[in-house]
Parts: structure tokens; C-alpha cells; sequence
């Protein structure tokens, strides 16, 4: 008699890991938020001034200051920075839309530059973009591969720009062994939900060593209150970082260096084992990446991302339609073919799962889909 072999499970790969993550740490992330509850102080509280020395100390920065999330991390910069309407703010066009919506929101223009073959702002292109108007760059180090900062410090320098680091996607990152965040006038992080060390619920934080820039950016968090709540220097905002969602994050701190450790290896075993025939994401020698993602460029992209969906191995796109073609732009006059590199790389992009909960067995089993695809 012949039996049949029942066909052995294989776990699903996930490209998002949020569950997993908190689920490790439940308990700590519990008790956390308890101490908040029991002690009261949930605005501005220890644990938001707690996490704002960790992720100075992090940053390697004097200052740290708790926003309620990272698209107001970029806003309250930028309007800390006295950004007003007629200026510009160059950014570029492949990254998630509050690169640009901050410049929107600050009362200025974003003008796009395009990218390099690393994916981030390419600074030949970045000087070519500026104009009389531009007081600024907003730099962003996509999927946590720090951009060509030392280039684009020089271009900044030479036209009298400040330049604004988008690190949301690039804690612990560096260049040079210096982090990412303390390169410009000022940082700023998201602690969302599916960043590296997210909260459970929406919070941002900004880093600087500037500490005018850090007092302004406290006043505008908090209503512009100089007092609790007598004296408003100037119109703020209600901005602030919520106490429960530092107390969680401060739980997750010590375990970041662990993460990017894991996909730092993840992203080692993509760079040996994937087939030639897609393109790996650049790294330069001095960069310390910390792949929040991990993109690839990939012919037949959403073809290779239903074989890989077929095998319970799940994957994203990092960002489908550039910036300057969604409706929200064309205000800005922008078209098809203005940013070349961005627009052929969104056709190829594919992230490929890579958090800390993967390990060397999952990724050869994501590379040998992949090369399982193109030998098909
Ligand atoms: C590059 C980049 N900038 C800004 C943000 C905005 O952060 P938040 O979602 O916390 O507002 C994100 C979040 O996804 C991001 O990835």
C-alpha cells in the first residue's frame, strides 16, 4: 500500500513583525505603561525626559526633544528653522509622503531632486535643484541606509543651507561611526508602530545640538507655553510626546542594538546568496546600515512579489508612485520623466522581509524563491 506524505508546513515569512516583537516583550511593555497609569504624570512626565537623554545619547547630541509623532518631527523642525512661504525645501522624490508634506505644512515648497543608485538624494542633482528660494535640504536616509552626507554637508555649506535629516526609518545608523540625526541642524525620528523600536501607537523625536533650536522646538511642541500655561511666547502646537507611548519605546531601547545586529545578518546573507540577476541595495564602506528594509531592484517585480506571496513569503513596496506624480503634487508642476532614477526604480523596488524575528534559514529560503522565480 502506498501512503501519502502530508505535505510539511513551511511558517509564513512575514514582511512586518510588530506582533512577534511586542509579544517578546509583553510583559515589560505592560508593567511600563502600569507605572504610567499608577503615577499620573502622562504629559511630559519622567519617562518622555528618560527617553529624550537615551536618544540624545543615542544620536550623540545634546538635545532630544519628544514629539507626538515623525511627520511632526520634520514640521516643528522646519518651522523651528523659521521656514516661511516663498521659500523652498529640497527633498527627495522617492520617499514616504511626509518628506515632503512637512515642507508643506511649514509654509514652504518642496522641490524634488532626484536620487543615485543608492536610492538616496543624489547631491550633483540636489545642487542643480537650487534656486534663489532654497533655504534648506531635507535629507532622507531611506530604509536605514544612510544618503552622502559628507557630499551634500559640502553643497549645503557652499549655498548657505541648513540641512534636516529625515532618520525615520535609520536609528543607530551611521557614517563614519558618527550617527545618523547629528549630521545636520537637526534629526528627527518616527517611533511608529512598524519602525525598528516603535511605540504602540504614533510618537516622533527630534535630535540636534543646537540649543536655541531645541528651545523653540519645546515652546512650539507645548502651545508655546514658557510657563505651565501662563506665558505663550509664541502660537504652538499641541505636539507633544505621549508618556505611555516613551514608557513603551523605553522598554524597547535596550533590545535596538540586538535588532540591527539580526538584520544587519539578514542582509548579509541577501548580499551572498541572492541571484545576480536582481540588484542589491548599495553600501559604501563607511556606512553602518541598519535596514529598516531591504530593496532590491527586480525585473518582472510584481510578478516575482505574487510567486513569492504564493510561498507564504510576504513583501512590500517602497514607494510604488514617486512623490511628484500623486495628485497631492501637481499643484507643483511636476511630470512624468522629471526625476529619471526614482522613476525607474519604482517600477523595480521590492523590500524583502529582513527584521530581527528572521533568521539565516528564512532568508535562504526567501533567496532560493527568488532564484526559484527567474529559473522558472
Ligand atoms: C522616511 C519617513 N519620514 C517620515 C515619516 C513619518 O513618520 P510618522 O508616521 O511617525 O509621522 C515616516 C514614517 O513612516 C518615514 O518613513
Amino acid at each position: 500500500m502506498t501512503t501519502i506524505e502530508p505535505k510539511t508546513a513551511t511558517k509564513p515569512i512575514q514582511a512586518i513583525n510588530v506582533q512577534q516583537q511586542n509579544a517578546a516583550l509583553r510583559a515589560d511593555i505592560l508593567s511600563a505603561v502600569g507605572r504610567v497609569i499608577d503615577h499620573g504624570q502622562f504629559i511630559l512626565g519622567p519617562e518622555v525626559e528618560a527617553l529624550e537623554r537615551q536618544w540624545a545619547a543615542l544620536c550623540d547630541t545634546s538635545h532630544a526633544v519628544g514629539v507626538s509623532n515623525g511627520t511632526t518631527a520634520l514640521t516643528l523642525t522646519l518651522r523651528a528653522l523659521r521656514v516661511k512661504s516663498g521659500d523652498e525645501v529640497i527633498t527627495a522624490p522617492n520617499s514616504f509622503i511626509a518628506s515632503a508634506s512637512a515642507i508643506v505644512h511649514a509654509g514652504a515648497r518642496p522641490r524634488f531632486a532626484d536620487v543615485g543608485a543608492d536610492y538616496n538624494l543624489d547631491p550633483q542633482a540636489v545642487e542643480r535643484a537650487i534656486t534663489k528660494q532654497t533655504r534648506g535640504i531635507v535629507v532622507v536616509h531611506l530604509g536605514g541606509r544612510p544618503a552622502a552626507m559628507e557630499a551634500l554637508g559640502v553643497i549645503a555649506k557652499r549655498h548657505g543651507l541648513w540641512i534636516v535629516e529625515d532618520a525615520a526609518q535609520a536609528p543607530s545608523a551611521k557614517i563614519h561611526g558618527q550617527p545618523v540625526g547629528s549630521f545636520g541642524a537637526a534629526g528627527c525620528f518616527s517611533l511608529h508602530p512598524l519602525k525598528t523600536a516603535g511605540a504602540c501607537g504614533d510618537a516622533g523625536i527630534i535630535v540636534t545640538n543646537n540649543g536655541d533650536l531645541a528651545d523653540r522646538l519645546r515652546l512650539l511642541r507645548n502651545h508655546g507655553f514658557t510657563s505651565r500655561q501662563e506665558d505663550c511666547a509664541h502660537w504652538g502646537f499641541n505636539a507633544r510626546l505621549d508618556a505611555i507611548q516613551a514608557a513603551i519605546v523605553l522598554t524597547k531601547l535596550p533590545h535596538l542594538q540586538g535588532w540591527v545586529t539580526q538584520r544587519r545578518a539578514n542582509a548579509a546573507v541577501y548580499r551572498e546568496n541572492l541571484p545576480e540577476l536582481v540588484t542589491l541595495p548599495p553600501e559604501r564602506a563607511e556606512n553602518f546600515a541598519v535596514y529598516q528594509t531591504f530593496p532590491i531592484l527586480a525585473d518582472q517585480r510584481d510578478t516575482l512579489a505574487e510567486h513569492l506571496q504564493s510561498l507564504d513569503i510576504s513583501t512590500a513596496v517602497h514607494y510604488r508612485v514617486p512623490m511628484h506624480l500623486l495628485d497631492a503634487c501637481v499643484g507643483l508642476g511636476y511630470g512624468v520623466g522629471d526625476f529619471p532614477v526614482a522613476e525607474s526604480q519604482a517600477t523595480r523596488l521590492l523590500s524583502l522581509p529582513i527584521h530581527e524575528g528572521l533568521n539565516e534559514s528564512d532568508i535562504l529560503r526567501v533567496c532560493e524563491a527568488v532564484a526559484g522565480f527567474y529559473t522558472r
